[in-house]
């Protein structure tokens, strides 16, 4: 297995970062990864709207394995491996689907939507000692962070909650919009790129390349009257949350669907936006309330979950085929009761720019396939990401969130001890707006 002690130099003494391009790049270090990432870690598998009623399944692919996750009859969430314990063959065959029982297709056993082991063809012809309990569905380990499920097939790991540590604050921010729960629509982006999975972990917390690399999509917004462009200056940070996670915070200067208006949702919206606004002031102060409705996020969930809260909500989670190829699925999810014009609105907004036939993904799409071509260069071997190493006070535009992520990678790649810091910050969580950091996109 392969040996990653020194592809990262983390130098905080001269404030340089680097990673070498092999671990972008080598079959080895993906194998690796499996191993001693995706094997360990908590991974993202669904929500739990999308098995609203009982005997709803859905079924996915996590860290390699099929899953399906269903609500039983006694309205218990569970997740099972998508294994018949008989021979093998895929119980669940259908993406989603609603139903009581599940039966095996290659010689009919059958399971009810609790994973037991109900029915098969010849029951005389098994001995009295067969204990059909043995038999019945498996599961993996999985726990929900307030309806977001995750599994992982690490006995040991740590709990969830613990896990996700500081993001939790960050994803109690894009919950809390909703009156009641968030939900998922109905649906999903899938895509590929041809690309390693760690540089889109990178590109949807990069604070910076919107101004270089969505400029059509920034044309498109000006010419709609909206204040994007290089000489805005807004709030924006990036934090280090523990244990790997990170997020990218920046002022919404062009509004959010949450409740911050702008031109784009049209002049008769505008009380409807100032009365959602009331709302989320009322029910947590106005720092908060700025948070949830004025203030973007892009958070990583370490090691492949990006929860996306900006011009509408996306959950990103993403698998890697091979060192330069990646598989994505993206769902969208909206507070539960919002219907009609205010959710069809957030759709059209996150189409707009996130979709994949949206404005930013086929740009990020195109600039990261250029970056794995450009690992053919064997001679050129670091990447930097060193910028705002020696800030105390890391704007959107530095780079802090990804060496966050790196430096988490190093120490479970490499079995060191996990070090969060080396910057000249400390991990810490943010929850005010205060000491805010102004900053244009290109400075
Ligand atoms: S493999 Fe499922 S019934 Fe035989
Ligand atoms: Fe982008």
């Amino acid at each position: 297995m392969v040996d990653a002690n020194g592809l990262v130099i983390d130098d905080a003494e001269n404030g340089v970062f680097r990673y070498h391009r092999t671990t972008l790049t080598s079959q080895e270090v993906l194998e690796a990864e499996r191993d001693r990432i995706f094997e360990k870690c908590w991974l993202y598998l669904g929500h739990e709207s999308e098995v609203e009623k009982q005997g709803d399944y859905v079924r996915r692919d996590v860290g390699g394995r099929p899953i399906f996750f269903a609500r039983g009859s006694d309205n218990q969430i569970r997740a099972f491996y998508n294994t018949c314990t008989h021979r093998g063959a895929l119980i669940c065959r259908m993406d989603k689907g609603h139903g009581d029982v599940f039966q095996c297709f290659y010689h009919a056993w059958t399971f009810n939507n609790r994973g037991e082991l109900i029915g098969r063809p010849d029951e005389a012809g098994y001995s009295e000692g067969f204990d059909k309990a043995d038999m019945a569905l498996r599961s993996p380990r999985m726990e929900s962070y307030r309806g977001f499920l995750f599994v992982t097939f690490n006995p040991h790991a740590e709990d969830l909650s613990t896990y996700l540590a500081g993001a939790k604050e960050y994803m109690d921010l894009m919950i809390d919009q909703a009156d009641t729960d968030m939900r998922v629509v109905a649906g999903s982006n899938k895509y590929v790129m041809k690309c390693n999975w760690k540089l889109l972990v990178e590109n949807s917390i990069d604070g910076y390349h919107l101004i270089p690399t969505h400029n059509t999509y920034l044309e498109y917004m000006a010419g709609l009257g909206t204040k994007y462009g290089p000489n805005v200056r807004r709030w924006s940070r990036t934090l280090a949350l523990g244990n790997g996670h990170s997020v990218l915070s920046s002022e919404a200067i062009n509004g959010k669907p949450v409740a911050a208006w702008s031109p784009l949702y049209g002049e008769d919206t505008k009380e409807e936006f100032a009365q959602k606004r009331q709302r989320l002031v009322d029910r947590f102060g106005e720092d908060k309330a700025w948070l949830i409705a004025n203030a973007t996020r892009n958070l990583h969930i370490y090691p492949n979950l990006i929860i996306n809260d900006v011009a509408g909500t996306t959950v990103r989670s993403f698998w890697p085929t091979a060192p330069g190829h990646l598989e994505v699925s993206a769902w969208e999810v909206v507070p539960g009761e919002e219907e009609g014009r205010a959710l069809s609105r957030r759709l059209d907004s996150f189409l707009t720019f996130l979709g994949p036939g949206g404005f930013a993904t086929p740009d990020d799409c195109e600039a990261l396939e250029s970056c794995q071509e450009g690992f053919l260069c064997d001679e050129v071997q670091w990447s930097d990401i060193s910028r705002g190493m020696h800030e105390q006070n890391p704007k959107g535009t530095h780079e802090l969130q990804m060496r966050s992520f790196w430096r988490r990678w190093y120490a479970d790649m490499t079995g060191k001890p996990r070090f969060d810091t080396g910057d000249s910050i400390p991990v810490r969580e943010d929850r005010t707006r205060e000491e805010p950091v102004l900053a244009s996109d290109d400075d």
